[in-house]
């Protein structure tokens, strides 16, 4: 077995253990009246509510969130990687709606050609594991634009508890501990020496409930501070990361850090029932299947089906299916595809799909496929917010896998991404996750790779916030995005009972059903009865939900039990 395979069975082993400690009853959401954070770490959650408190909005509070994801939630939380902001602010003229694409580029010198080439040499994990696994980091640059442009304090007040953490430390949870020690994952680790500095300082995983210091991340965060953008991608971090690449054999240039830039895009919107739906668009695939598929779904009575009745996952299910193949065939990077946007989100192209959904039977994947498919693997984060003015931010961050490349930048105290391999870096060839990508999300020098991540906001018709979603989870965050929305909107789930709800997922190919445990027996039985290739798969997700109660205006933060994250308010 692969190392990145045997990486992702670990973290679903360790998910899994926190969905059965959980219990079975679903404990009350955080209530509060003035802000909300919820985030995949308590201490991250917790500085961005410090934000909210001092009077900043809710961009300054996921901001604050994000740096301290990348010192208290290493695995996923980063200063090297890259993700999406979607956001919905207050205006006099009504909610202004944004999506910020801070997606990991490929450096210039890549080409269609590199990793394909790599493993010709013998270097068959060039795209997941080291330095040449890196794209060049978007979330330093994403989170001070949104700041800048969008934020109310000062860069260094957003900065500070971030930077405090790193220099003096703190317990180390169990979660990452556990991470840490793994065999897979330390072994993978171990071989990058900077890595090993700071994350094995006595040759071992620091102990759980020690207090964990990062001195190397706290001067990079001050540089940050107090230098805004030029304090990462120019100066000492870029020297730092330029040598560190060179001594790695990875391809990254200082050149490429100062030419990286984040895009303001227009969000993905459309209506579902009474909402807007507001959430990514490409790079991202997240927000044209969301459309895709609720599309698809409307068409069917799926209240009356019931929540989680073999009816209601067999037509989700065959949403999902048919919203893939599109998915997989015709998605990449926006700035280098005319992609055909128009056509994959038109009523009729989506009646279409809809129409060859049978009631009482699966499709087959190769029927339903006019084409190829895609790729990706575990460890992301997401962060909701929500502030007392109704501004809603949703970011999905990631490393792309667990710690990414697993590659520290020596003297900087960061890891770098791993986001190479979600492009197709052998077309046709199925990655980790059984995605497969083609020519459209080919490597190629400046491109952005597919991603996966659904950051997503719903309004009401007066354009208030209801729901700020997301979750990590690859190809699963999409088909998890889709269930919470609809165990809210459809099935009136109060918002903890629609995240613990057990989730499934198909992603057309393999041609597979996956069911988390919990579903009862005898709706196993009628899915395979309609023809469904089931299997079990355990924990999928580490949602991460507020929920705005339209009356009172009560926010409802709900964290996931299959994680370590919390929800905290004011
Ligand atoms: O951008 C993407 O779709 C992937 N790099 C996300 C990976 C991920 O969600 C891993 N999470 N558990």
């Amino acid at each position: 077995m692969s190392q990145s395979r045997t990486c992702y069975l670990l973290i679903c082993l360790l998910l899994s253990c926190a969905v059965n400690q959980a219990g079975a009853a679903d404990p009350p959401a955080v209530e509060a009246k003035n802000g909300m954070v919820v985030a995949a770490e308590p201490l991250a959650a917790e500085a961005g509510v410090e934000m909210l408190r001092r009077g900043g909005n809710a961009i300054d509070a996921a901001v604050a969130t994000g740096f301290c994801l990348a010192v208290t939630y290493p695995v996923a939380g980063n200063l090297g990687g890259g993700g999406f902001l979607v956001a919905t602010l207050p205006t006099d003229a009504g909610a202004q709606t944004i999506a910020l694409d801070f997606r990991e580029t490929a450096p210039a010198a890549a080409h269609a050609r590199l990793y394909i080439d790599a493993v010709a040499a013998g270097k068959t994990n060039a795209s997941t594991l080291g330095h040449l696994a890196a794209g060049v980091p978007g979330s330093v640059a994403g989170l001070l634009y949104a700041l800048e442009k969008w934020g109310t304090l000062e860069r260094r007040t957003v900065l500070e508890p971030a930077i405090r953490l790193a220099r003096e430390g703190f317990l180390l949870p169990r979660r990452t501990h556990q991470f840490l020690a793994s065999a897979s994952i330390a072994s993978a680790m171990s071989q990058f020496s900077a890595t090993r500095a700071v994350f094995y300082p006595n040759g071992s995983a620091p102990a759980e409930g020690s207090v964990f210091k990062q001195p190397d991340l706290a001067e990079t965060l001050t540089r940050i501070a107090n230098d805004g953008r030029a304090g990462f991608y120019q100066g000492k971090t870029a020297e730092l990361l330029e040598k560190e690449m060179k001594r790695g054999g990875g391809i990254m240039t200082r050149a490429d850090l100062a030419n990286y830039r984040p895009i303001e895009r227009k969000p993905i919107e459309f209506s579902f029932r009474d909402y807007r739906i507001v959430s990514m668009p490409p790079p991202s695939s997240g927000g044209v299947c969301l459309q895709q598929m609720l599309g698809m779904l409307s068409t069917f009575p799926l209240e009356e089906f019931g929540h989680n009745s073999s009816a209601s996952i067999h037509v989700i299910a065959e949403s999902m299916r048919r919203s893939f193949a599109d998915r997989n065939r015709f998605l990449g990077d926006p700035d280098f595809h005319e992609l055909p946007l128009t056509r994959l989100t038109s009523p009729s192209h989506i009646q279409a799909q809809s129409k060859t959904i049978k009631p009482n039977a699966a499709s087959s994947s190769k029927e339903v496929l006019s084409g190829a498919s895609a790729r990706e693997k575990e460890q992301t984060t997401h962060y909701s917010v929500v502030d007392r003015n109704g501004g809603a931010v949703s970011v999905t961050t990631t490393l792309n896998g667990a710690f990414g490349s697993k590659a520290v930048v020596a003297g900087a105290g960061f890891l770098l991404n791993n986001e190479m391999d979600d492009f197709a870096t052998e077309p046709g060839k199925p990655n980790l996750y059984g995605l497969v990508q083609g020519e459209v999300n080919a490597v190629g020098p400046g491109r952005r790779p597919l991603s996966s991540m659904t950051p997503t906001i719903v309004l009401d018709s007066g354009g208030r916030v209801r729901h700020v979603l997301g979750t990590p989870g690859g190809p699963t965050i999409i088909t998890n995005v889709l269930q919470v929305l609809l165990n809210l909107v459809v099935y009136r789930l109060a918002p903890q009972a629609a995240v613990n709800a057990p989730k499934f997922h198909h992603q057309c190919l393999p041609d597979r059903l996956d069911l988390e445990p919990g579903l009862p027996k005898d709706v196993w039985s009628a899915l395979e009865r309609r023809g469904h290739n089931l299997k079990e798969r355990s924990a999928i997700g580490d949602f991460q939900l507020i929920s705005r109660e339209p009356t009172t205006g009560t926010l409802y933060g709900a964290s996931d039990p299959r994680g370590g994250g919390a929800a905290r308010g004011h």
